[in-house]
This record gives C-alpha cells, structure tokens and sequence, in this order.
C-alpha cells in the first residue's frame, strides 16, 4: 500500500520508513524541511507543516494508509507555558487536518499518535486499552489528541497508537538513561517503585507495521512491551549490561529541581500492558528488558 508519513524525520519515523519499504510499501513523508541528510532515505518527500492546510493534503488524499507521528518534542526541556502550547497545538491542529481528510474519503486507515501518558500515573494498577485516562497535562492532551483524530473514523479504521518510552540506540530516552551510568553514577530514582513501560524500536515499528496490515485492528492500541519494568529494575539491568554499578539513587526531589514539571512525566507509574497486541497475535520481538538492551547496547 501506499503510505503517508508524518514525522519521518523523528526517532521512529527513521525507522519505519525503510520497514514499511521492505514490507513492499511505498512512503510518501511530510517534513516541514527535511534538513540536508536527515531526508528519510526509500521516501518521496512532500515538504509542508502538518499544522496547517496545505498542497500536502492533496498528498495525503492520494495515499492507502497514514501514520501520523508529528508533534512537538515532549521531553526536549523544561515545560514552559509556550512549550506546552507547542506540545499541544502542534498535535491537535494536525490531527484535525489530518483527519480531515480521511473523514472526506483518503486513506483506508489511519494509525494516529498518541502516548502512554495517557494514564496519567496510575501506582500498580494494570493499564490497558479499556482503562480510563488520567488527569494530568499530558494525560489531558493525549486525550484531546486521540478526540482530534476520531472524525476520520466515519471512512477509515484508525488506531490510536499508545506508545511507551521507545528504547533506541540513537535517539529518544535510552541515551539520557545512560548517561549517569557511562560515570559509574547510576542509579533509579526515588525509591524506584515506579512502573516504565517501555518498547523497543524494532516492536514499536513492527506493531506500526502490523496494525497497518491488519483490518482487524481498531481503536487504542497499547504500544509497551509485555514486561514492564519497574524504574529500579531498569536501572539495574542497565547497570548489568554496561558493566556498571547502579547503586546511586537520585532524589526525587533533584529530579523536580532540574525539570520542574517535566519531572512529573519522568517519573510517571504506568503499568501499561500491551492486551490487544497479544491477543491479535502480535508476536514481539523483544518482549523481555534485558535482551532488549543487550540488543541496543552491544557494541
Ligand atoms: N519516542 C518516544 O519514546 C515516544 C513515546 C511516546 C509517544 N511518542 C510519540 O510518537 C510520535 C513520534 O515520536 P518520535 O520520538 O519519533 O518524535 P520526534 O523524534 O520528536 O519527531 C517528531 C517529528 O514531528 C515533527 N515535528 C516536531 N515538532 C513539530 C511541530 N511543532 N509541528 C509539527 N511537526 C513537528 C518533526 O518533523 P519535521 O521537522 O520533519 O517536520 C519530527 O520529525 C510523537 O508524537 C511522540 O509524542 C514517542
């Protein structure tokens, strides 16, 4: 099928673009410049600002199938008013136009951002696709988020992709994570109690993929590995494929310091299970933590 990509210059568009081109699709990316060398190499690319209304979604209107991932980064930096207008904005404003035009008769399906920050922080309660949304910021904007892309529904399939903390070698949150330890610095923070649900980017592509070529998926799709961890067992188990000590908890309270509000997002309980990708047969290819980052961190 023909593909329209949004946010093909990101983390995760990088990656999917030359999946979906080994799976036998064809990907046209938006970019609002693609910067010389970042241009997602197997992809036409139609420059335009998914915010707003453009020849782009003429584009769009051509295509079998859009997968629409751009937004304002979320953890780039300390939450000011402006970025957290930017964080919001920048996804409801393109789910609007993006859904616009698959309500009018475009793509087939429709797989939308969205995140696990939907929840809010949730202590030990199991998370699925059935349960309710949290309150906070980024649980109110998830929300918003997903709402923004349910017009299109009346024409296509559309899955709300819910995506964990994508662990990658280049890019996302792995590399922050590791920093500390790299110094025989590291540690969890807090008391560590706090569930992280992560995904490695080869799952997080595969379920893109998979959601894409399955008719049968609709809805929320939870996109976090089976096995969530706890913020100390990923600390350890960092600790023990770098080698490295990972004794050193960081105060909660340093956290907050550095981050501000950001920090409540960083330390988010979210102990998301992945439901409907297991029982649709979604075989994942990491589903476990350490050969996860054994993986991403061979050398
Ligand atoms: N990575 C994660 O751990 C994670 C976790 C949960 C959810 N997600 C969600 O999954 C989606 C993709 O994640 P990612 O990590 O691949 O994102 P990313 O690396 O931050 O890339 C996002 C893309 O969106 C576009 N973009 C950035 N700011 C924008 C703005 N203000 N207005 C319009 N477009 C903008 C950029 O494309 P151009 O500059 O080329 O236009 C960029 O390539 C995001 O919506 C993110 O919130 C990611």
């Amino acid at each position: 099928m023909h593909v329209f990509l949004t946010g093909a210059t990101g983390l995760i568009g990088r990656a999917l673009v030359p999946a979906l081109r080994a799976a036998g699709h064809e990907v046209t990316a938006l970019s609002r410049g693609a910067a010389p060398g970042r241009s997602p190499s197997g992809a036409a690319v139609v420059q335009g600002d998914p915010t707003r209304p453009g020849a782009w979604q003429d584009a769009l209107a051509r295509c079998d199938a859009c997968v629409h991932l751009a937004g304002e980064p979320v953890a780039a930096g300390r939450w000011t008013e402006e970025r957290k207008r930017a964080i919001r904005e920048s996804r409801l404003a393109s789910t609007r136009l993006v859904a616009e035009v698959v309500a009018r008769g475009g793509p087939a399906v429709l797989v939308s951002g969205s995140a696990v920050g939907y929840y809010g922080s949730r202590g030990d309660e199991e998370l699925d696709e059935g349960s309710p949304p949290g309150r906070d910021f980024l649980a109110e904007v998830c929300v918003a988020w997903e709402a923004a892309a349910a017009p299109a529904a009346v024409r296509a399939r559309v899955v709300l992709l819910r995506t964990g903390i994508v662990l990658a070698r280049d890019g996302g949150a792995l590399p922050q994570l590791l920093r500390p330890f790299r110094y025989f610095a590291g540690g969890h923070i807090g008391d560590g109690a706090f569930w992280q649900p992560w995904i490695h980017l080869a799952d997080e592509v595969g379920l893109i993929t998979w959601a894409l070529e399955h008719g049968t998926v609709a809805g929320p799709l939870a996109a976090a590995a089976p096995a969530p961890a706890r913020n100390r067992d990923l600390a350890h188990a960092i600790g023990e494929v770098l080698h490295r000590p990972s004794v050193l908890p960081v105060p909660r309270s340093m956290i907050e310091l550095v981050l501000g509000e950001l920090a409540g997002a960083v330390t988010a309980s979210q102990r998301v299970l992945p439901r409907k990708a297991l029982a649709g047969g979604y075989r994942f290819r990491y589903p476990e933590l350490l050969p996860a980052l054994r993986d991403l961190l061979a050398r």
